[in-house]
């Protein structure tokens, strides 16, 4: 099926010049952008944002971290996209990860592993809108 996915390049991936590597390999593998734009997340905006896991032990710390810099938000569509780019990225941990994945290759640890999938459509339902509205997004063809 058809999908979007949100993804973004976290301020590690950015602050570790990967923004290009990352998109690169999204065109490479079919994956198609259709929207594009760098932010500077608040705490609030990144609590919000990551609001699923306000009661895990890691949420003040992970806010925190995604407040710590800019990042960069993508959305993606193509044949089943949202298992395709979490194929790409890799296991949250990136000891875990596959070799070849983002992750495995350019992350640090669980928690600094430079890049956000949504992981089911209905994430991306919510995730999508947080950070653009349909004026922002170009599908192939024109909307
Ligand atoms: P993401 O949402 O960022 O795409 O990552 P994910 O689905 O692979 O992992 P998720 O369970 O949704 O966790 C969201 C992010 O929280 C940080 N985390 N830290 N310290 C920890 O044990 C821990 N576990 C997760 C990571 O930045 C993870 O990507
Ligand atoms: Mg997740």
């Amino acid at each position: 099926m058809r999908e979007r996915t949100l993804a973004i390049v976290k301020p590690d991936g950015v602050g570790k010049g990967l923004i290009g590597e990352v998109l690169r390999r999204y065109e490479q593998q079919g994956l198609r952008i259709i929207g594009l734009k760098m932010v500077c997340l608040s705490k609030v905006a990144a609590e919000g944002f990551y609001q699923v896991h306000r009661e895990r032990p890691f949420f003040q710390s992970l806010t925190t971290f995604m407040a710590s810099g800019p990042a960069v938000v993508l959305v993606l569509e193509g044949e089943d996209a949202i298992n395709r780019h979490r194929a790409l990225m890799g296991a949250t941990d990136p000891k875990q990860a596959d070799p070849g994945t983002l992750r495995r290759e350019f992350a640090d640890d669980i928690e600094h592993n430079i890049v956000h999938g949504s992981d089911s459509a209905e994430s991306a339902a919510f995730e999508i809108p947080y950070f653009f509205n349909a004026l922002e997004l170009y599908p192939a063809g024109g909307s």
